[in-house]
């Protein structure tokens, strides 16, 4: 059986985006796959959080996971922080990255840009660190959303030089991105990405948002003035990105949307998906507070994390023989 990883940052609770671009791919692909799924707490530390918060989202991001259908007898679902290899090996993959190929991603530059007590270094030499959490588990194939094309190709940049410099260990992984959903955009300003790190509570709906009022968003979401319930990302971003989250969560195509609402106005779409999401995070909100409030919860984590271990570190002795760590025994 082939491997596959994806990671989510506990950086803030995850959005509908998450869910869409991320979350619901997982779920569709978790029998074909021996699968490790990450709460990435050492990225989300790359900029300044709160530790009490931090602590508390990251429970909240295992209860999300498996709140939203990842089968926790057959996946290995752990947090980055309880795994030591993670750093080790992006350590590694750190000295064989140059300035220049972190400094062009995009992802860097937007999010140095925001910050006013200087640039942490750990915002840099993120991507060497996500490529460790990769290459660890001899992944296959990554499944995320379109914002995190470049860092996959980086890191298949880096495990071709690892390989070529060294020792030819590493597996070069694929990425796989949702067909419809990679990009799922602000609800205020649908030129943007829908982001969990927002601060602005209107631009998107976070999972754990009162139904109602995600509905509320959905319907004051900003949309155009043609009145067409029509499928056209450069000049109806609006309507595009809520016929995109429509046909996600029903699994309706745009086509048939298209067709079904092409009487009717905006009103009535908007009134119907916010119905939709409203169920939707009704649902799924009582699958989540159980896993929240479960002991059961912890011992997951902990056997993920026992897991995760023994095939992290198999990796990590190869990788540090290959680059010459360590001594020499008599
Ligand atoms: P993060 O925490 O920002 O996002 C988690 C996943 O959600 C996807 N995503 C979206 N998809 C659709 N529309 C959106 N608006 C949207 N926003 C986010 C992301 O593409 C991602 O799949 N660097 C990663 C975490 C990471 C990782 C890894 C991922 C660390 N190590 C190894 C894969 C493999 C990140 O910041 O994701």
């Amino acid at each position: 059986m082939k491997t596959l990883f994806s990671g989510i940052q506990p950086s803030g609770i995850p959005t509908l985006g998450n869910y869409i671009g991320a979350l619901k791919q997982f779920v569709d692909i978790q029998e074909d796959y021996d699968c490790y799924f990450c709460i990435v707490d050492q990225h989300a530390i790359t900029v300044p959080q709160d530790r009490l918060k931090l602590r508390q989202q990251t429970r909240q991001l295992a209860a999300i996971y498996l709140a939203a259908g990842l089968n926790p007898e057959k996946i290995t679902l752990f947090i980055q922080s309880e795994v030591p290899a993670h750093v080790q090996a992006g350590w590694m993959l750190t000295t064989i990255s140059s300035i220049g190929e972190l400094e062009r991603m995009t992802q860097f530059k937007d999010k140095a840009q925001k910050q006013n007590d200087g640039i942490p270094a750990g915002l840099l030499t993120y991507p060497p660190l996500m490529a460790a959490d990769i290459i660890l588990y001899n992944t296959d194939i990554v499944p995320v959303g379109d914002d995190q094309k470049q860092h996959i190709e980086l890191t298949r940049n880096l495990v071709d030089r690892f390989n070529s410099r060294y020792n030819d260990i590493l597996t070069k992984p694929e990425i796989k991105m949702p067909k419809v959903g990679g990009r799922i955009m602000s609800l205020q300003d649908p030129t943007k990405k829908m982001s969990k790190s927002d601060d602005n509570q209107k631009n998107f709906i976070s999972l754990l948002d009162e139904p109602h009022i995600a509905a509320k968003k959905i319907k004051s979401a900003v949309t155009d003035s043609d009145g067409q319930v029509k499928y056209d990302k450069e000049n109806k971003p609006g309507i595009s990105n809520l016929l995109t989250i429509y046909s996600s969560l029903t699994n309706a195509s745009i086509d048939t949307l298209e067709t079904r609402y092409a009487n009717e106005g905006y009103g009535k779409f908007k009134g119907d998906l916010a119905e939709i999401v409203a169920n939707f995070l009704t649902d799924f909100q009582a699958k989540y507070n159980e896993f929240y409030q479960s002991e059961r919860l912890d011992d997951i984590l902990d056997e993920g994390r026992e897991k995760a271990h023994r095939t992290s570190y198999k990796t990590l002795k190869k990788m540090e023989k290959a680059m010459g760590l360590g001594r020499k025994r008599k």
